[in-house]
């Protein structure tokens, strides 16, 4: 799949003001700076797509990119959404934030009736975290499907990145029957962009 036209539409504070629900819709969301407008730009292309930052907490609000992609020899034409998501546990956040977060967030999910999949972020440089373990049961009890992108892979090296998505699955395993899919990606060597992208044609034709 190529990805022809890849635009910033919108940021919204509410669900109710994101783009008419007309196309398919992918989000990403995880800690905050565990890489997710990055992975975006290196799934785009588009260095300058989402902002980015050192500093945790950049992203603050519901941001919808509408993309147009071609694919096949016949060079169908598809019209979707890629959305970037603030990020949670970022600990300078005030308790009255965090809540806000979390309503705006939940509100999302739950009733954005064109979302097809969640891309929940995982720093594959660190052992299973709580605070990711408890999105995902949020996710499960609310029936959001979403699948897993481990990031920064070019910043350790691929035994302990592998070591780290095996402890993280296995932890999933206590409580899930079901194991999501999973990417191991690194938005600074393009890495895990060709299989996200194939994902989403796959979705998109379904
Ligand atoms: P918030 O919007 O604050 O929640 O953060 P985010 O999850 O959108 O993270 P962002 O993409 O802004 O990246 C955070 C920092 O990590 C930036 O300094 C990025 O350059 C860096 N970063 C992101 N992805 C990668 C990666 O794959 N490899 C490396 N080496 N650095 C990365
Ligand atoms: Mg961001």
């Amino acid at each position: 799949m190529n990805i022809t036209s890849a635009t910033y539409v919108i940021s919204s504070a509410d669900y109710l003001q994101c783009p008419k629900a007309d196309r398919p819709e992918y989000a990403f969301i995880g800690r905050s700076n565990v890489g997710k407008s990055s992975l975006i730009n290196s799934i785009t292309q588009r260095q300058k797509l989402a902002k980015t930052s050192a500093a945790p907490g950049k992203t603050q609000l519901i941001n919808h990119f509408a993309i147009e992609s071609s694919s096949g020899q016949k060079g169908l034409k598809d019209k979707w959404y890629l959305v970037d998501l603030p990020g949670y546990g970022y600990a300078k956040r005030s308790l009255t934030d965090r809540r806000r977060w979390e309503q705006m967030i939940e509100h999302y999910l739950r009733k954005r009736e064109n979302l097809v999949n969640v891309f929940v972020l995982i720093d594959s440089r660190h052992s299973p975290q709580k605070n990711d373990l408890e999105f995902l049961s949020n996710l499960g009890k609310w029936q959001v499907p979403f699948t897993l992108a481990f990031t920064k892979a070019d910043k350790e090296k691929p035994t302990v990145v592998q070591r780290n998505v095996k402890a993280f699955l296995d932890a999933m395993r206590e409580t899930w029957q079901f194991l999501p899919q999973s990417f191991v990606t690194s938005a600074e060597k393009n890495v895990g962009r060709d299989e996200i992208l194939t994902f989403i044609e796959n979705c998109n034709n379904e």
